[in-house]
């Protein structure tokens, strides 16, 4: 049976569309089974849509209490039953009920090498400081903004000329590979954690 996954977006989705294109493939060895947001109107959702994947969207602001959200998303998410859930541009921190549910297979893609640059500016961040390379890291996300234990990460070179957009657009491409790579791997075999190491086996 192939994984099921079940991706959360807040964006144009184009991590999304890697994993729905590489699940096209019965050998990646996992399905999107839904695509959740926190906001109406993304491309993200109508990509699901175009690929026939259910969606739900579950917004902040429909809730009186932030909690009452976190609960919400955890149910909507329960409800498709995954083995593992993928944050792709998911601009929402969740809770304590979705961490319970969730914690050890919640993998969000950050546009920065973590440590450095944490929070929804990476590229801005990484070019501001004037590092020379940046990348992207997978993570287990934890309670804190982009601190969970480090999956996988993949380096670009910060190029003189870059703006913000030119080197969004390269960790991207980066981004998105590492993103297919690992989480098929992970669908079809299994990890480690110890301490802060991550093995994926
Ligand atoms: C990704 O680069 C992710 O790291 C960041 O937002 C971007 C989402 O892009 N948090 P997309 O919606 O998958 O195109």
């Amino acid at each position: 049976m192939p994984a099921r996954l079940v991706v959360l977006v807040s964006g144009s989705g184009s991590n999304l569309q890697a994993l729905l294109d590489a699940t096209t493939d019965p050998a990646y060895g996992a399905e999107v089974v839904a695509v959740g947001a926190d906001r109406t109107g993304t491309g993200g959702v109508a990509r699901a849509g175009q690929a026939g994947v259910p969606t739900f969207v579950v917004p902040v602001g429909d809730f009186a209490a932030r909690a009452e959200w976190d609960k919400a998303l955890t149910a909507a998410c329960a409800g498709y039953r995954p083995d593992l859930v993928v944050s792709a541009g998911f601009l929402k921190l969740v809770g304590a009920a979705f961490l319970a549910e969730y914690g050890g297979r919640y993998v969000n893609t950050h546009n920065a090498l973590l440590p450095a640059f944490p929070g929804i500016h990476g590229p801005r961040d990484a070019l501001g400081y004037g590092v020379k390379v940046t990348g992207a890291t997978l993570h287990f996300v934890d309670a804190g903004v982009d601190t969970g234990p480090i999956i996988a990460q993949v380096a670009v070179p910060v190029l003189d000329d870059d703006t913000e957009e030119s080197l969004t657009e390269r960790i991207k491409v980066a981004e998105r590979g590492q993103l297919v790579e690992y989480v098929g791997r992970m669908a079809r075999q299994s990890w480690t954690v110890t301490g802060r190491k991550v093995t994926v086996l």
